[in-house]
């Protein structure tokens, strides 16, 4: 079942729009919600010696911490590294989920990275510790060697015999190189794929003979008088020299996830489409695992150990901590950064205390860095750069209130604000977002601190915990407290 032409299949699908890479986050369902907030961030913002700019690649201010995710990114690029855990600890809204994205728009195509929200663990329809499997297996790269063979060359010219019925298709394709010249007998499914690719006398192009796809590498410079005709995208390319068959050395990156998901029987490659993979059997795993470590020696395959990014990690319980402990030492396995907000707390699942909520011997393998709270001065910047990602305006008076606002409450909450803010001058057909705009967003609506003072002054008007709510006397009468049976 796993045999090298397994992967072909596999590696095949690339020619679909990005389908099965890991690197790429919109197509990871956990990380949808990450991406709006951070989509102004395109990097860690170094510079080559990995000294922290104070604002770049929508990166302000946190210095340290970005120079220290500089550090291990430059290790993890250069593939020496692996099981390392790494954990980014520090107080709400500081930009710990915004360096781990900056980290992966660093990282290139052929690094996966995988983003996790820890709750997510709790919430698939899967075991806790196949969830966490596949995740870490996601996280890990195999770039796989292979030979193709191609036929390369000018097409003549495409004869094409439609039976009068129209089911059955006949035809030849004449296709040359500045050498030689043969014509080849095509069958149903090479003319489609010719009139998909819309493939004309003069183009030059390239036909995988194992899969039958033709790649359309441009026009012949010969036809380059036909330019008129072409539009201005068309590029021009020299027609192939020597034999029309040609071995290619290509390089395809997929993670162990991917492979396991195709050569898992019942499941197929459809399924990652599909994302429904559900439990992968251990023993396509083991399979798997033997395989690769023999391509590896082959030198058929490297492996390029990745990053899983696991967000709000002291959302896990002591199981999946104790998982995660055994699978940093296995062969393949990626670097794990984690984030918290915690101090001391809890692990789920026991009744004792830790930093950060991590139970000790995790903690004690993790190197850690810390984020701070920002000065005013950034919030002000990081709010300004939230504005124009959102294409908002803000006059100078609305974003030194806003400013003030993020100073005292919370970044996020002022973050909040300015689409709201938008929203109303947009409705005073105003498109700027003035001062007044931000009071009024203010005052609609409450940040966290205003939220629990109102809680405080009023908590009898809500529902407690034990299911009782005081209506008002004029609405209940002498009804004091009522039981709602929540
Ligand atoms: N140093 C920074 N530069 C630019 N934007 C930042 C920075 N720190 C945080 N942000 C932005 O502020 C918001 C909150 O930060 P986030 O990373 O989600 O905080 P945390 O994960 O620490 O709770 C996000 O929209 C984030 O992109
Ligand atoms: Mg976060």
């Amino acid at each position: 079942m796993i045999t090298q032409r397994g992967i072909i299949l596999c590696t095949n699908m690339y020619f679909f729009p990005q389908s099965i890479t890991t690197s790429d986050p919109n197509k990871d369902l956990q990380a949808l919600s990450l991406i709006a907030a951070h989509s102004h961030i395109s990097g860690l913002g170094l510079d080559d010696n990995l000294q922290p700019r104070e604002a770049s690649q929508g990166m302000v201010g946190q210095l340290t911490a970005r120079k220290a995710a500089g550090v291990i990114l430059k290790m993890i690029q250069a593939g020496k590294i692996a099981g390392r855990a790494v954990l980014i600890a520090g107080p709400p809204s500081t930009g710990k989920t915004a360096i781990a994205t900056g980290m992966a728009q660093s990282l290139g195509p052929d690094v996966p990275f995988t983003a996790l929200a820890a709750s997510e663990i709790f919430s698939l329809e899967l075991s806790k510790t196949e969830a966490l499997t596949q995740a870490f297996r996601r996280s890990i790269g195999i770039k796989i060697k292979e030979e193709t063979e191609l036929i390369e060359g000018e097409v003549v010219e495409i004869q094409i015999d439609r039976s009068i019925t129209g089911g059955h298709k006949q035809g030849k394709l004449t296709i040359r190189t500045t050498d030689m010249e043969t014509i080849y007998e095509l069958g149903n499914k090479m003319i489609d794929g010719l009139q998909k690719e819309k493939v004309l006398a003069g183009d030059i192009i390239s036909i995988d003979k194992a899969s039958g796809k033709i790649t359309k590498l441009g026009r012949s410079y010969t036809r380059a008088r036909d330019y008129d005709a072409m539009g201005p995208n068309t590029k021009f390319v020299q027609c192939p020299e020597g034999e029309l068959q040609k071995r290619k050395e290509v390089v395809h990156t997929v993670s162990l996830h991917e492979i396991d998901v195709i050569n898992s029987r019942s499941q197929g490659f459809l399924a990652l489409f599909s994302g429904d993979t559900g439990e992968i059997r251990p023993e396509v795993r083991d399979q798997i695992n033997t395989k690769v470590a023999e391509w590896r020696e082959e030198g058929k395959a490297e492996i390029s150990p990745g990053v899983l990014f696991i967000d709000e990690v002291h959302m896990l319980d002591i199981e999946c901590f104790a998982f995660i402990n055994r699978a940093l030492e296995d062969e393949f396995s990626p670097i794990v950064i984690m984030a918290t907000n915690r101090g001391i707390s809890k692990t789920r699942g026991t009744s004792y205390m830790s930093p950060h909520g991590l139970p000790a011997d995790l903690l004690d393998r993790s190197i850690i860095i810390r984020t701070e709270p920002y000065s005013e001065e950034e919030v002000g910047q990081i709010l300004s750069i939230r504005a124009q990602e959102e294409e908002v305006e803000l006059d100078a008076g609305a974003l030194a209130l806003l400013t003030k606002i993020g100073a005292e409450t919370s970044l996020r909450y002022a973050a909040n604000l300015i689409s709201v803010a938008n929203q109303i001058a947009v409705k005073k057909r105003s498109s700027v977002v003035t001062t007044d705009c931000i009071k009024k967003a203010y005052v609609l609506f409450l940040d966290s601190g205003r939220s629990v003072q109102f809680l405080d002054e009023f908590s009898d008007q809500y529902i407690n915990d034990d299911g009782k709510v005081k209506i008002s006397t004029e609405v209940a009468g002498n009804v004091d407290a009522m039981d709602v049976g929540v």
